[in-house]
C-alpha cells in the first residue's frame, strides 16, 4: 500500500512511530507492507520517492527542523508547488490528511481530501474540520470515485467510537449518545480537582500532546462540538452548522466551583450529547453514581442508548500521539481487509 502523508506534526509523527513499531507484525500477520511514498508539510518542505521513504530518517529530519535534512538520493523529488500538486502527481493508493484542524474554514484539509478523491486515492483523516463541515459532499464524491474516506482518528483517538456506532451497532436504532469527547478539558478538570490551577493544567495538557494547535478550541468547547457534528453525520446522516449547536466550554468554571461540586459529592464534566434531533456541549455536575463521573484525565467515553441493546458504553484514550496514530493504523487495516 503506497501512502502519501499530508502533515507531519504530532499526529503524523505519532503514526510513523506506530508504523515503525508494528512493521514486522503488519507484514507477518496481516500481509501489509505500507510504504510512505511522499510527504507534504505546511512549512517544512516536501519529499517524494517512488521506492518509499525511510521512516527513521523522516522522523530524524523533521526533529532537526525540516525535510531538507532528509538525505538526497536518486529519484527523490522535493519540488512541488503545494500539497495539492503533490497529491495529484504522486502515484499512491491512499492519502493521510493529518494537518491541523481549522473548524471555521475546514481548509486546507478539505481541498486536500477533494484532490485525493479526484485522483482516485482513498483517504484517512484525523482532521475534524472536513468531516464536521462537509461530510455529505465528501462521502458522495468518494462514492462516485469508488474510493473510501475513513475518519476514526477524528474522535476519541484510537478508541473505536466511530466503528462502534457506525458498524458494530448497525441494526440498532441509536436513540441518544452522551459522552466525554475532549481529552484536554477532561484532563484540566481532573487536575484542577487535584489542586492544580487552570493555567498549569492547560500547559500540562499541551506538553502531553492532547491540546489542539490552538487550545482555545478545546477549552471553549468547539473541539467537542466538532466531534458532535461528526457523530451526527456518521450515525444519523445529519449535517448542521457548528454555530447552530448549543456550546459552552470550561473557561467559566473556577477552582471554587469544582471544590463546591466535590463537597456536594459531584464532579464537573464537559458533556457532549447527541440525538437524531441535534446535539450540545455543556459542563455538567454529575453525581458520583453516573459512570461518566469516573472517566478521568485525558480518557474519553461515549454511552449509546439503543433500542435493542439498552446502554452500551465505550471508555478509552481520547488523545495523544500514539493513540491517534493507532486510529490511523486501524483505518489502514480496515481498508487493507477490503482490498
Ligand atoms: N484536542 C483534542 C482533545 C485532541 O483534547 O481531545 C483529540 O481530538
Amino acid at each position: 500500500m503506497k501512502i502519501i502523508l499530508i502533515g507531519l506534526g504530532t499526529v503524523g509523527q505519532g503514526f510513523l512511530e506506530v508504523l515503525q513499531k508494528k512493521a514486522d507484525i503488519l507484514k507477518t500477520e496481516q500481509n501489509l507492507m505500507p510504504q510512505i511514498v511522499a510527504v507534504a508539510t505546511g512549512s517544512r518542505g516536501f519529499l517524494a520517492d517512488p521506492d518509499g521513504l525511510d521512516i527513521p530518517q523522516l522522523l530524524e529530519s523533521i526533529k532537526k527542523g525540516n525535510l531538507s535534512h532528509y538525505p538526497q538520493k536518486d529519484g527523490l523529488d522535493r519540488n512541488f508547488a503545494d500539497a495539492i500538486d503533490l497529491i495529484r502527481r504522486v502515484d499512491a493508493d491512499l492519502v493521510l490528511e493529518l494537518t491541523p484542524t481549522n473548524l471555521q474554514t475546514a481548509e486546507p484539509a478539505t481541498s486536500h481530501i477533494q484532490a485525493a478523491i479526484d485522483s482516485k486515492k482513498h483517504v484517512i483523516t484525523a482532521n475534524k474540520g472536513p468531516i464536521a463541515k462537509h461530510y455529505q459532499k465528501l462521502m458522495q464524491a468518494a462514492k462516485n470515485a469508488k474510493v473510501e474516506i475513513r475518519f476514526e482518528a477524528t474522535v476519541m483517538a484510537g478508541t473505536p467510537c466511530i466503528a462502534l456506532g457506525r458498524e458494530l451497532l448497525a441494526g440498532c436504532e441509536i436513540k441518544e449518545a452522551r459522552g466525554i469527547v475532549n481529552g484536554t478539558t477532561n484532563y484540566i478538570l481532573s487536575q484542577m480537582e487535584n489542586g492544580l490551577d487552570y493555567a498549569a493544567a492547560l500547559k500540562q495538557a499541551q506538553d502531553l500532546g492532547y491540546a489542539e494547535t490552538d487550545p482555545s478550541a478545546d477549552v471553549e468547547g468547539w473541539d467537542a462540538a466538532a466531534k458532535v457534528l461528526i457523530f451526527l453525520a456518521a450515525f444519523f446522516g445529519k449535517e448542521i452548522p457548528l454555530d447552530s449547536l448549543d456550546v459552552t466550554g470550561i473557561t467559566g468554571i473556577s477552582a471554587e466551583d469544582i471544590h463546591e461540586a466535590k463537597t456536594a459529592g459531584e464532579r464537573y464534566k464537559l458533556i457532549a450529547t447527541i440525538s437524531p434531533k441535534g446535539g450540545s456541549v455543556k459542563p455538567m455536575r454529575l453525581p458520583m453514581d453516573d459512570p461518566l463521573a469516573h472517566v478521568g484525565g485525558a480518557t474519553n467515553a461515549i454511552s449509546f442508548k439503543t433500542d435493542l441493546m439498552g446502554e452500551t458504553t465505550l471508555i478509552g484514550k481520547g488523545a495523544g500521539k500514539h493513540e491517534t496514530g493507532f486510529a490511523i493504523l486501524a483505518d489502514l487495516l480496515a481498508l487493507h481487509r477490503k482490498a
